[in-house]
Parts: structure tokens; C-alpha cells; sequence
């Protein structure tokens, strides 16, 4: 994999090939100050009007000052929340545009690491501040600013030139067990792989067939040849209806993650795509082998998320009950301590 190959798969590059056949979108460039605020490790102020309003409010003021201030005895915490009012309006204008939910992602990646954070656990964005929010917490997102050519073989070449797009796509609710990853080599489809292979779905086994002929048409009737490289990984989605969507273009090589193959075997196709045959086709078979879902790691403990958030109010309760019975018990073995003295 190289690095014009990482570059063809940038969302703007595959979109207007491939338009008719995928989910309704819009690209917008991203500013520079939006581009170093995502980076900014700094405190996580969510830009928006809500911010003005409120710091209009503690301030007593109406001049509009951007600058919100926490007052204590000591110290005083100046925090500036980040204004892009024409980036702002050009999202909220695609936001409308595209139905009023959108699904974001950057040139290559959506932040699926961060939906933990999102008030709804989800990708799905109603506002620019619940895109930078779900931004500002994801290391994809980070990835694809900072290091896009990461295990690229050519890493003594320069870089291409890229320029950063926010990608808005218009929400759809897509059921995960339609998901499938299909790898192609040579403008072959070498390799298909459930994309959620954590869970075991019972229809893909029955239907495996009818799945199978319908991205394989799919692939010959719409994505063969039309594309600038003949090595790429496309997801593609199969609606209820039975037609198939295209959802993602990836790069062909460890970027993407290879699923129920590995990257060695897709690549000697050793096992994988013996053309008479068709396509491998892997999903998984049954409840034994469902694996833990993969961005599990990037979360924090579901109890803690919902303490915090006050989601779980009874969680809430038990946690004070145990806080106060552990205080008790403390100051009951002070007295045993005492009495045995
Ligand atoms: N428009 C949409 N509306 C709702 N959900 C979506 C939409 N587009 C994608 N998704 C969901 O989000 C998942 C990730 O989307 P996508 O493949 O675009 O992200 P990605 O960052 O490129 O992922 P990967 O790193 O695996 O290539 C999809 O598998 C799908 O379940
Ligand atoms: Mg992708």
C-alpha cells in the first residue's frame, strides 16, 4: 500500500465516482483554526451560539465577549470558547440539507472510538457542537489529521498534499448484520467479511447465498474498473429490500482492519479467492465464537458512564447506599479498635 493509494480513498476522491450508489452526502473544506482546535489537547469548550448566550448571562454584559469566566476565592479560570461562525453556518446548512441528522466523518474516518461520549451513544449528530464533540475525543479522527500515511511502504517519499474535508452524511439506520467488508485484489473480489463479526446473525447463514450473488453483482455492475486503483476495500451495505449500498472505500493494507481474514492471507491469497470459485466469504457461525466488540477498549466503564451522566438514577442510589455503608462499617471497626483497647 501506498501512499497515492490512501490518497484515493479520501471520501472526496471516491464520492463522485461511486455517488449514485452510496448514502447522500456533503464535503466541506475544514478551516485551519477548526483543524487546530480538534487538535488543541487543551480544555474541551464546544463552541455555539448555546455558549454565547450563557457566558452573556454569567457575565452581565451584552458586548458579545467570548470569554467565559469561573470565579472562586483564589484563582480565576479564563476559558475561550472557539467561534467559526461561517464554518458554522455552512454545517448547519448541510445538517438541514441532508434531513437535520447527519453521520460525521474526516477524509477517511468516522469517530468511532468516541461514541461513548455522545448524550445518545451514537454517531449520529443533530448540531456542530455534537460533532466537535464526538472530534475532539476520538484518536481516529487525530489519526487521520496527523499521521494519514501510517504503515504506507513508500515512507521515504514526500507526502501528497492533502486537504482536510468534513464529511456530513445524511443519518440512515443501518442494521449492523447488512454489513459487509469485501476485499479486492487485481480488481477481483477476492474476499467478503461480515463487518460485525463480533456478533453471530442467524439470517446470514441462511441466506448466505442470496447475500453472496447480490454484493458479486453488485461489485461487477457497479464498482469493477470504475475506480483509480485496482487494489482497494469497499463496505458495502444489503437493505432489506436485498440491494446493495456502497458505505466506505478503504485503502487495501493494515489501515483497514482485515476482519475475519488476515492481511497475510488476503495478500498471497493463499486459501482466499480461488476465482472459479468466487469470493471467501467469512461470517461467524455461531453464539461461540462472539467476540467483545472492538472499540470497547476506547470506553470508560458503562456503571461510571452512567454515574456521570445521572443516566441510571437507581445506580446513582446504590452507589450512595454502598458509600454510606462502607462509612459505617469504617466507623463501626473504630469502635471494635476501641474497645478492644
Ligand atoms: N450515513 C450513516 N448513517 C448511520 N450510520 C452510518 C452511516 N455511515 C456509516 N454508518 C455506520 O458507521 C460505521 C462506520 O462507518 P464508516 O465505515 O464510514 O467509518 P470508518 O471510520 O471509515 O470505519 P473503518 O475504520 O472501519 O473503515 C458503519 O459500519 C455503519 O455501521
Ligand atoms: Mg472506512
Amino acid at each position: 500500500m501506498k501512499k497515492e493509494h490512501v490518497q484515493h480513498c479520501q471520501f472526496s476522491v471516491w464520492y463522485p465516482i461511486f455517488k449514485q450508489h452510496t448514502i447522500k452526502s456533503v464535503i466541506l473544506p475544514l478551516p485551519q483554526d477548526v483543524i487546530d482546535y480538534f487538535l488543541d489537547d487543551g480544555t474541551l469548550v464546544v463552541p455555539g451560539s448555546h455558549h454565547a448566550a450563557q457566558q452573556t448571562h454569567i457575565n452581565g454584559d451584552l458586548d458579545g465577549e467570548e470569554d467565559i469566566q469561573w470565579s472562586d476565592d483564589e484563582t480565576t479560570t479564563t476559558v475561550t470558547a472557539p467561534d467559526f461562525p461561517e464554518f458554522t453556518a455552512q454545517v448547519l446548512e448541510a445538517i438541514n440539507a441532508l434531513g437535520g441528522r447527519v453521520f460525521p466523518k474526516l477524509n477517511w474516518s468516522a469517530p468511532r472510538d468516541a461514541n461513548w461520549i455522545a448524550l445518545n451513544s451514537s454517531l449520529q449528530c443533530r448540531s456542530l457542537s455534537e460533532i466537535f464533540l464526538l472530534f475532539k475525543s476520538s484518536d481516529f479522527i487525530t489519526r487521520d489529521l496527523t499521521q494519514p500515511f501510517v504503515h504506507c511502504s513508500d515512507q521515504d517519499s514526500p507526502d501528497p498534499n492533502i486537504s482536510f474535508e468534513l464529511v456530513l452524511r445524511k443519518w440512515s439506520e443501518l442494521i449492523p448484520g447488512g454489513e459487509f467488508r469485501c476485499f479486492v485484489k487485481e480488481n477481483k473480489l477476492i474476499a467478503i467479511s461480515q463487518r460485525d463479526y463480533t456478533q453471530y446473525y442467524p439470517h446470514i447463514l441462511k441466506q448466505q447465498d442470496s447475500i453472496l450473488h447480490a454484493i458479486l453483482d453488485f461489485f461487477n455492475q457497479r464498482i469493477q474498473h470504475a475506480f483509480l486503483d485496482e487494489d482497494f476495500v469497499l463496505d458495502v451495505y444489503r437493505d432489506s429490500q436485498g440491494r446493495v449500498w456502497l458505505i466506505d472505500l478503504n485503502p487495501f493494507g493494515e489501515v483497514t482492519d482485515s476482519l475475519l481474514f488476515s492481511w497475510e492471507e488476503l495478500r498471497c491469497g493463499g486459501g482466499v479467492g480461488q476465482q472459479q470459485e468466487g469470493p471467501d466469504f467469512r461470517y461467524t457461525t455461531s453464539e461461540v465464537t462472539v467476540q467483545p466488540s472492538p472499540c470497547l477498549s476506547y470506553r470508560i466503564p458503562r456503571d461510571f458512564a452512567d454515574l456521570s451522566t445521572g443516566e441510571d438514577a437507581y445506580k446513582l442510589i446504590d452507589f450512595l447506599k454502598l458509600k454510606k455503608s462502607q462509612e459505617e462499617e469504617s466507623s463501626d471497626e473504630d469502635v471494635d479498635a476501641a474497645q478492644a483497647h
